[in-house]
């Protein structure tokens, strides 16, 4: 089992499968072109699966698949049912736009849910936001999903001035789908024009959201990031991502693997580990990993610890969430 010096029990990893993605979100991405990763670098399904299985005997028992967008590699099918044959909870997040390829392998290997990144629901807006026309053919796939009885949360990034108008469509849409909203708390990585004026908080739109809406709470879980209620009545439940301005980090129980094998134990710290050249060499790669949960920071990577009202955008070391992934 792997233990942080806080105690902390890590059993759940996100491992980024490529830093290549169809869209360009202007938060996740820098405007400027970016280099991918040349294919030597990434790891490979048969890498990927066997430096799972490490993380698995080590006690992981949940794994998510993320990019870039990671239903771009061409090996996709291979690298999922891989990983499906490990005694893990497999799930991936997903800008929806080749889901329609995967349903039947999705159904094959027991997926129950995955994340759907759609930051807006007027088609001009979130072609602002991803530089993609693609709203339909999102839209039409995330409700495809749903008609197949997965279990779909949408991911939606809330921006001052740009998508914050629409939380109240956001929270409509769970009336008659089953479906579960999740705004996320606007975060800063490299490049990616972050402001903490940009941040819309969750205390910042409760009271409307109360005032608009007949809501209970629902029960969060341990480990769970998100703050989940429901309106009475609705099929659907929606729920507030508080990354920056309510932390989550004292039952954090993350670890991240980059599309190029680097294990990172925090999604704003600066430290990695390079575990693929390790495996690569030969080298026991169960050592290094315990070494990075061993190191991790208590809070958001140690930094901006004074909180993100205090934090300008020059301060954040990190790389962007492309190269991160999500
Ligand atoms: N702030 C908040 N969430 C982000 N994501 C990507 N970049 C950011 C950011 N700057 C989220 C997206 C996507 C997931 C991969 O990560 O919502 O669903
Ligand atoms: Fe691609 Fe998702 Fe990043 Fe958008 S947020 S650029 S869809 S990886």
């Amino acid at each position: 089992m792997l233990f942080d010096k806080f105690n902390r029990i890590h059993d759940y990893l996100r491992i980024s499968l490529t830093d290549n993605c169809n869209f360009r979100c202007t938060y996740c991405m820098p405007e400027e072109k970016i280099q991918c990763l040349p294919n030597h670098k990434l790891m490979s399904s048969g890498e990927i699966i066997e430096i799972a299985d490490v993380f698995v005997k080590l006690g992981i028992n949940k794994i998510r698949l993320t990019g870039g967008e990671p239903l771009l590699r061409k090996d996709f099918g291979e690298i999922f049912e891989g990983l499906s044959s490990l005694p893990v909870k497999m799930t991936i997040t997903t800008n929806a736009f080749w889901l329609n390829r995967y349903i039947d392998l999705f159904k094959k290997t027991g997926l129950k849910s995955l994340n759907i990144s759609i930051d807006s629901l007027d088609r001009e807006k979130f072609f602002s936001i991803t530089k993609r026309d693609h709203f339909e053919t999102v839209w039409s796939n995330i409700l495809l999903m749903i008609e197949h009885g997965f279990d779909v949360k949408l991911n939606i990034v809330l921006m001052k001035n740009v998508n914050d108008d629409e939380i109240n469509n956001f929270i409509l849409l769970t009336k008659d789908l089953p479906v579960h909203v999740r705004f996320i708390e606007f975060m800063p990585f490299d490049k990616n024009k972050w402001d903490r004026n940009k941040v819309i908080s969750f205390t910042d739109v409760f009271d409307n959201i109360y005032r608009d809406f007949d809501i209970i709470k629902l029960h969060d879980e341990k480990h769970d990031t998100s703050k989940k209620f429901k309106v009475t009545g609705h099929q659907g439940t929606f729920a507030f991502i508080t990354t920056m301005s309510q932390p989550f980090c004292v039952d954090c129980n993350r670890l991240r693997l980059t599309a190029d094998g680097k294990i990172k134990n925090c999604l704003f710290g600066k430290d990695e580990l390079d575990l693929l050249s390790a495996f690569r060499e030969g080298q026991d790669i169960k050592n290094i990993i315990t070494e990075s949960v061993a190191s991790k920071h208590f809070k958001m990577g140690g930094q901006f610890e004074s909180g993100y009202l205090e934090t300008s955008a020059d301060d954040v070391i990190n790389r962007s969430m492309i190269k991160i992934g999500g």
